[in-house]
């Protein structure tokens, strides 16, 4: 078992740390954040990941992990170090390497073994593993051997743990084998696939699986304007290209585009990427494209519907970009949030666990509702942005019997349109047929 130190507690850098030291390896995980170092070790969790923080606790308990701001504590004796800080996005759209920079000097000026493996979690340009060897050569205070292993991180918020022990593949890019055989060798107990291959590879594998993935979300949105247009139903659409295991089922779920902390920052460094080498990136620039318009949506639709949206008032249901996190880092609900007041909306939001993050991002432009009940009660529109559980389990009587006017505009296809017509209900959704037959006068 190793002695492994993690820089950065986010949510790559704390699933990793906690997932390494549950499969027995002795962890330190550094922060520079004091407040929140010392709520980690009162075994709270600073984010909302289900099972992250009993798994936390169990693992502090038993003595096989710990958290400090003390850089010498961390990775004086380290044998293997993650670097797992935040590559965060420029104005032009490239990742800011600053905090790995500024981790890679801290590391130099603290180990004191004689070799040092580091790995890269954070998702990093390619290229940035060499300058990471060269900012910690450059800075060492005594002799070190060091080898950078990039080992980009596939987990979905929401999921992290499922994901580290059930993911399809770990990827190991080194330029030297004996410390990709470390890593492999650490990372053995998970269960998952290991695949090796070189350094600028690996970094490639991360940005060009994200990329691919937003392309099919903007693919099957694309399908879904169309679907609109002619008559056809994405669902059906999506289900019967999904059959084709060439294709695969996953990730053409048609809705109001992607958003979150990866494919928005991923999709447009890789874009700067490819610009660096003088290759313009049309496809990915085009999937960016069609996400940004996917987003307002159903703004659109709802402008359409009514011709003006001034002073209605509308219930937004899900503020997190996706189910089962607090993130709302790029989600639609800021754009759209931001649109509905810009058209003379007024905006009561709802959201199970994001509500506080949102507030700190839109404030007070909108109101906040304690309940979906809350949220719908009186409101002229509904419009369902997170398909969380309790949202999209929600039934359908609820809209009837609390809005002054039942009209929704769904966001993430949550109900069967053969549901929605027993109702009293004016739906839209996302590439399906609206459901118009019913009494609501507007
Ligand atoms: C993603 C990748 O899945 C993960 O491998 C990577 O390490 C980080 O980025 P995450 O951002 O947690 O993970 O969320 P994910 O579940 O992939 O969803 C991303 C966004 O795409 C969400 O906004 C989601 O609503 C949207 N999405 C996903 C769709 O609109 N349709 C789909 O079919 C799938």
């Amino acid at each position: 078992m190793k002695k492994i130190a993690v820089v950065g507690t986010g949510y790559v850098g704390l699933a990793t740390g906690v997932c390494l030291s549950e499969i027995g390896h002795d962890v330190t995980c550094v922060d520079v954040d004091e407040q929140k170092v010392q709520r980690m070790k009162e075994g709270i969790l600073p984010i909302y990941e289900p099972g992250l923080e009993e798994l936390m606790k169990k693992n502090m308990e038993d003595g096989r992990l710990r958290f400090t701001t003390s850089h010498k504590e961390a990775f004086a004796e380290a044998e293997v170090i993650y670097i797992a800080v935040g590559t965060p996005q420029k104005e032009d759209g490239s990742a800011d390497l600053r905090f790995v920079e500024q981790a890679a000097k801290d590391i130099a000026e603290n180990v004191e073994r004689d070799h040092v493996i580091i790995v890269t979690k954070s998702t990093v340009p390619v290229g940035t593993n060499h300058k990471v060897k060269q900012w910690i050569e450059a800075n060492l205070k005594k002799k070190v051997e060091v080898d950078v292993v990039s080992n980009p991180e596939f987990l979905r918020e929401g999921s992290a743990i499922y994901d580290t022990f059930h993911g399809d593949r770990i990827v190991i890019g080194a330029e030297n084998e004996q410390a990709a055989a470390v890593i492999e060798e650490i990372n053995r107990p998970f269960g998952i696939p290991i695949f090796k291959t070189d350094i600028r590879s690996a970094e490639m594998i991360k940005y060009a699986s994200n990329a691919f993935l937003a392309t099919k979300i903007s693919f099957i949105n694309e399908i879904a304007n169309i679907c609109e247009k002619v008559g056809a139903d994405v669902e059906d659409v999506a289900y019967g290209m999904g059959l084709d295991s060439r294709i695969g089922p996953q990730f053409l779920r048609a809705g109001i585009g992607y958003g979150g902390s990866c494919f928005p920052k991923d999709t447009k460094a890789l874009v700067q990427i490819a610009g660096n080498v003088d290759h313009q990136f049309e496809l990915l620039e085009a999937v960016i494209h069609v996400n940004n318009r996917q987003q307002v949506k159903l703004v659109e639709k709802a402008r359409k519907r009514f011709g003006s949206l001034q002073g209605k008032k509308v219930a937004m249901l899900g503020l997190a970009f996706k189910p089962n996190t607090d993130d709302i880092r790029e989600a639609a609900s800021i754009v759209i949030a931001e649109e509905l007041v810009k058209e003379g909306a007024s905006v009561v939001a709802y959201d199970p666990i994001a509500t506080e993050n949102a507030k700190r991002v839109i404030g007070d432009k909108i109101d906040y509702a304690c309940s979906i009940e809350d949220a719908l009660r009186d409101a002229d529109i509904a419009m369902i942005v997170t398909e969380w559980e309790q949202i999209k389990t929600l039934p359908l009587d609820t809209f009837e019997k609390l809005m002054k006017t039942p009209i929704v505009f769904d966001g993430r296809n949550c109900y069967a349109i053969e549901e929605v017509v027993k109702h009293d209900i004016e739906y839209h959704s996302i590439g399906r047929a609206s459901v118009l037959n019913h009494t609501v006068n507007v």
